[in-house]
């Protein structure tokens, strides 16, 4: 189990990466086609799906960890007595469970869009908001940028 903990800890460090440049390439698609010139279906909505999946597969190695694997949040689970909110089990789960909603309500926002400038500014600007929570959800200053 330990073993198991080890390796969804590294790839949930990494992955991080993957789904932070997924999120900034989909905004780059938004930004570059709001004059309405470029359609969504062309450029944007590959990236966009993209984002969402590694954001699904971020959060289902979270949770795994947080329910079952991680030492941290399931001792602090199974304890009796109320506990201060930390980090780990409060903030981050709450944060990036929020942005994993975020995300999927963007895709459906953009693809209910009129006109291909309407796709992109909205891209723009609920995507941007779910980069933003990630970016805050993130324990930059508590954990390594990343695991081997
Ligand atoms: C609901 C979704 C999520 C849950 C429940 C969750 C849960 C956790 C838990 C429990 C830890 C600490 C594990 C431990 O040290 O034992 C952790 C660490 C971390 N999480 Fe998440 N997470 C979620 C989503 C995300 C997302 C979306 C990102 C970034 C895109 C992210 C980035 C990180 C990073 C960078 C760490 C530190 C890893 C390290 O120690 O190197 N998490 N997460």
């Amino acid at each position: 189990m330990l073993t198991l903990y080890r390796w969804v800890l590294i790839a949930h460090s990494d992955w991080r990466w993957v789904v932070l440049i997924a999120g900034l390439v989909t905004l780059a698609h938004a930004l570059a086609g709001l004059s309405g010139e470029r359609a969504w279906a062309a450029g944007g909505a590959k990236p966009a799906r993209f984002f969402g999946v590694a954001l699904d597969i971020q959060v289902l190695l979270g949770v795994s960890m947080y329910l079952i694997l991680s030492p941290m949040t399931t001792v602090a689970l199974a304890a009796t007595t109320m506990k201060l909110p930390s980090f780990f089990t409060v903030y981050h789960p709450a944060l990036m469970f929020g942005a994993f909603i975020a995300v999927h309500v963007s895709a459906s926002l953009v693809r209910r869009a009129r006109s291909d400038a309407a796709h992109h500014r909205r891209a723009l600007i609920f995507y941007g908001l779910t980069w933003l929570m990630l970016l805050a959800g993130v324990p930059w200053g508590l954990r390594p940028w990343v695991r081997f």
